[in-house]
């Protein structure tokens, strides 16, 4: 018989929740300047987040907070864009996720950096309450350091949300000590 909460509970890589998710921006997503609608771009930003928070885990996510996106360069009408998501790092039913944006240039093909998005997800059952997730093990260098960072960023986050006094922030308050 299957063991579905050992399956549910199996550490995995980042690179199992890897979500690309390709699109072009259309007349309709754009902004008073010609540029590609903020708005538009979260709405990506977060169902690709999602769908890479659910690979991970196997449940039902929502999103709890988007923790921090930059709009680094504009993103012209008729632009092909890539957002790269990952699970940074698990913790006991949340996940950070961080997403990467690049524009295509249509003629060599190469890509551009041009957003980062990170977002928190949690798991729920059918009433909503929260679930345990499986733990994250990070490969490559980029991945431990998003790794390493991301206690740091869940404990500002709290701070903000109210849900964290700021002195129990160990970590984060470690940064300015230094
Ligand atoms: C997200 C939600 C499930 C949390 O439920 P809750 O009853 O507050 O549960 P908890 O307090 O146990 O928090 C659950 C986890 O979320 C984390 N969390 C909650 N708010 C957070 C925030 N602002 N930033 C970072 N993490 C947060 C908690 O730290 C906890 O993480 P952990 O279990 O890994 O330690 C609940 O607030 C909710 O359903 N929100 C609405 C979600 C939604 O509608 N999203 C938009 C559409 S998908």
């Amino acid at each position: 018989m299957v063991n579905f909460a050992l399956i549910h509970m199996t550490p995995k890589k980042p690179s199992q929740s890897l979500t690309i998710n390709t699109e072009v921006v259309l007349p309709n997503d754009t902004n008073h300047v010609g540029n590609l609608f903020g708005g538009k771009l979260m709405q990506w930003v977060d169902i690709t987040a999602a769908i890479a928070a659910q690979r991970h885990c196997g449940r039902v996510v929502v999103t709890a907070a988007i923790n921090h996106v930059s709009f680094d360069n504009p993103i012209k009408q008729n632009s092909v864009v890539t957002l790269e998501a990952k699970v940074s790092r698990a913790f006991s039913s949340s996940m950070e996720i961080y997403v990467d944006v690049y524009v295509e240039n249509p003629a060599t093909g190469a890509k551009t950096k041009c957003n980062e998005a990170i977002l928190t997800f949690v798991a729920i059952d059918q009433n909503g309450s929260p679930l345990p997730v499986p733990a994250l093990i990070p490969e490559t260098e980029i991945e431990q350091k998003r790794f390493d960072g991301a206690l740091r960023r869940r404990q500002l986050s709290l701070i903000i949300a109210g849900r964290m006094k700021a002195e129990d922030a160990t970590e984060l308050k470690a940064l300015f000590e230094k």
